[in-house]
């Protein structure tokens, strides 16, 4: 078998985004498309000295994963790859379990096939998350390296083998995650607890269909004792059956409507690559950012964090819920761009052992990337340990620190070029002390971000913007989707009051949405344009 050099032209529009590279799956199956981002992402490495003798590929299993990982082994040996890890049966396991593989076998990167929650299939999306030895995603100092590298790629190294002699090569072995993952899990929660739990509760868990069903079954039926009806969509397909596995209200329908009208004490869903997840009482819906602060709260019930938190963090855009009850709690609380792998450098330093996003992801400093299973079992600790109601839980923290209304509202697929300005013009304009209805702008601010432990610098990562009742507005461009761009705002608003908390979410914040369309002129820039209004 001999290493051949392929001829390749650069594409233009390979810069990863807030998780790797993800496109439409026709554009990633153009010719080379994938290969040349592949290469660029080891040139990377390489150029940096890191010597590459493990990789691990992995995936949510959608297409083409399959098909085109005899590719990327080729690929990885010939750039002098000695032993390639390729996980779970068909390519399918969730991300965090895939994260726990490369800290386990001390791989020194790894490449995941996935779009996470974006649908799949030939008319949906595919992508690439470039994974470093802490089994999380690359930092943004070697994805801009990676997207420079992409620019002018003139070449990737293969080997002269056909794909089926690829798929048998000696240095490729193939791992089943699932048992590594699970005893992960049982090391770091109470299963008895758990399991006396599901005894006499009901239960439903909505995989839809992708990545984490037999995980999930594994764990909650095989080890818990939960019902195996309990588990549903568990069979994973490479186009998800269709669906966007998104675990929100919106895209888990079926589940959310069934717990909203009492069909069981807890209901949860994981989206297509398993690390978010979307969590549920009987009759209701937890905010994630309230799943956050909850999680910190009763950190202690689980045995892996009885000894304590040295602090947490959420993403810039999440509700403040956390910091209210980690202040309480004498624990630092971090706040980072938009994207799990800004909080690497953290979890790396043991500056925080917790953390967590709005946009329904949690985890832990045990792997390096977000975890739904994990969040799902952390509240079934909780349940087991308290003998609570998800409702009572949220509602005893509301009461102790006031809530947090929160929601974020995102325009999806508006025009790319009028996104760009709108961002550029928000940087620069002098909001201060203009008045806007009821509301005076206090201040308004781009966020800049210097990793307190790399010192490395992310500028422009969202504008963020305070009003003279306390109310906190954030504005910053999706770095997820594939067609044209996605505005994102994000509103908070704190309320003492008990006899206000159950005001409906969107009404209680309808006054600051209306503000929020006058400043960005929302609808002078893109029409009667209409936002989803989801977490
Ligand atoms: C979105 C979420 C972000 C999350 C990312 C990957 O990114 O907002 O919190 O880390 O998906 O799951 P965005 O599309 O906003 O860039
Ligand atoms: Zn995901």
């Amino acid at each position: 078998m001999n290493v051949i050099d392929v001829l390749t032209k650069p594409f233009d529009n390979q810069k990863p985004g807030t998780g790797g590279l993800r496109k439409q799956t026709k554009v990633f199956m153009q010719e080379n498309f994938l290969e040349n981002f592949l290469q660029s992402s080891l040139n990377v490495r390489i150029k940096n000295g890191d010597v590459l003798n493990s990789w691990v590929i992995g995936g949510d299993g959608r297409y083409p994963g399959v098909e085109v990982l005899p590719k990327i082994i080729k690929i990885l040996i010939a750039n002098g790859v000695k032993k390639v890890f390729v996980v779970g049966k068909d390519l399918t396991a969730p991300t965090p379990a895939i994260s726990n593989i490369i800290r386990k076998y001390n791989a020194d990167g790894g490449f995941i096939l996935s779009a996470s929650h974006n649908p799949a299939g030939i008319n949906g999306d595919f992508g690439v998350k470039v994974e470093m030895n802490n089994g999380g995603g690359a930092p943004e100092s070697i994805t801009n390296a990676i997207y420079e590298e992409t620019k002018t790629i003139s070449s990737y190294k293969s080997l002269d083998i056909s794909d089926d002699e690829a798929l048998k090569l000696n240095q490729v072995e193939y791992l089943d995650p699932i048992k590594d993952y699970a005893d992960l899990m049982e090391s770091m929660f109470d299963f008895d607890a758990i399991k006396s739990w599901f005894k006499n509760h009901t239960f439903v868990f909505d995989a839809m269909h992708a990545s984490t069903g037999p995980t999930a079954i594994e764990i909650f039926v095989n080890r818990l004792g939960a019902n195996r009806d309990s588990i549903i969509n568990e069979v994973p397909m490479n186009d998800f059956n269709g669906v966007h596995p998104e675990p929100n209200p919106t895209y888990a329908k079926n589940t959310f409507d069934f717990m909203m009208n009492g069909g069981a004490d807890f209901g949860c869903a994981c989206d297509g690559d398993g690390d978010r997840n979307m969590i549920l009482g009987k009759g209701f819906y937890v905010k994630p950012s309230d799943s956050l602060a909850i999680l910190t709260k009763y950190h202690k019930l689980i045995p892996y964090y009885q000894n304590g938190l040295n602090g947490v963090a959420r993403s810039i855009p999440t509700s403040s819920a956390v910091d209210a009850v980690a202040k309480n709690m004498g624990l630092d609380v971090y706040a980072t761009p938009t994207g799990w792998k800004f909080f690497a450098t953290l979890l790396d330093a043991n500056k925080i052992n917790l953390c967590g996003e709005e946009s329904f992801g949690q985890g832990g400093d045990y792997i390096r990337e977000k975890d739904g299973i994990f969040a799902i079992l952390f509240w079934l600790n909780i349940l087991a340990k308290t003998s609570k109601s998800v409702e009572e839980i949220v509602r005893e923290m509301w009461n102790e620190n006031g809530r947090y209304f929160y929601s974020q509202y995102s325009y999806e697929n508006v025009d790319k070029q009028k996104a760009e300005n709108l961002l550029l013009k928000m940087q620069s304009i002098d909001l201060n002390g203009k008045v806007f209805g009821d509301f005076t702008i206090k201040s308004k601010e781009v966020f800049n971000y210097v990793d307190p432990v790399s010192g490395e610098v992310s500028n422009n990562q969202g504008i963020q913007i305070f009003t003279n009742d306390g109310t906190r507005i954030f504005f910053r461009l999706s770095g997820t989707g594939t067609i044209g761009a996605t505005l994102r705002l994000y509103i908070e608003k704190y309320e003492s009051n008990p006899e206000k908390f159950d005001i409906p979410v969107l009404e209680y914040l309808k006054d600051v949405f209306l503000l929020v369309d006058e400043i960005f002129e929302i609808h002078q820039n893109f029409g009667d344009i209409k936002p989803s209004a989801i977490n």
